[in-house]
């Protein structure tokens, strides 16, 4: 399995596959949405995207916007691993390469809705601390819980 940058070409695929992973779906994400958001997201200087790749299949997908998180920590917005190739490992790799672009100098925010018990599970293992909770914050009646990796060298 191989990292790269997302690149325009590569829109079309990771639309696809992400269009494939229900918790997505459930938060309006679709084929023609995800080229949509993907394209704009390629065109914005604070967001990078890296996708990882088998072959010829995508297989994994994560995006950060820098200084996302108070105007100062940079955020994890999205990561998405194909539903078929779960628990290989890529999600880990992706996170990985994240933590090593965008950790220094101001630490690694992200959000994970508290029903989404694989994802917490997920990141808790890598080592993000459970900060805060926000209620109804990106839909009613659901919870985010805050997770927060600090910086190594500024801890
Ligand atoms: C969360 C997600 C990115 C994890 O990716 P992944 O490639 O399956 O995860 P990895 O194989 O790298 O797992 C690394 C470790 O995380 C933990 N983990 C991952 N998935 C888990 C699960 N379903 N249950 C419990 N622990 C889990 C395990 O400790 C795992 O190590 P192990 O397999 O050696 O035990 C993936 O499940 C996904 O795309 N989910 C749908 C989208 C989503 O929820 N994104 C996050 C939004 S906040």
């Amino acid at each position: 399995v191989k990292l790269h940058s997302l690149r325009s070409r590569d829109i079309a695929s990771i639309a696809e596959m992400t269009s494939k992973v229900s918790l997505l779906r459930r938060y309006g994400w679709d084929l023609a949405k995800g080229r949509k958001i993907l394209k704009k997201a390629l065109a914005d200087p604070s967001s990078d995207l890296i996708v990882a790749k088998e072959g010829s299949r995508f297989l994994g997908f994560a995006w950060v916007v820098r200084q996302g998180g108070f105007a100062r920590s940079a955020y994890l917005r999205l990561i998405a691993v194909d539903t078929k190739a779960k628990r290989r490992g890529i999600g880990r790799l992706l996170m990985r390469e994240m933590e090593r672009r965008h950790l220094n100098p101001s630490g690694l925010l992200l959000l994970a809705t508290s029903t989404n018990q694989a994802a917490r599970r997920f990141y808790e293992k890598l080592g993000y601390r459970r900060v805060g909770l926000l209620r109804d914050y990106v839909r009613k009646g659901l919870r985010e819980v805050i997770y927060f990796k600090p910086c190594p060298n500024n801890s």
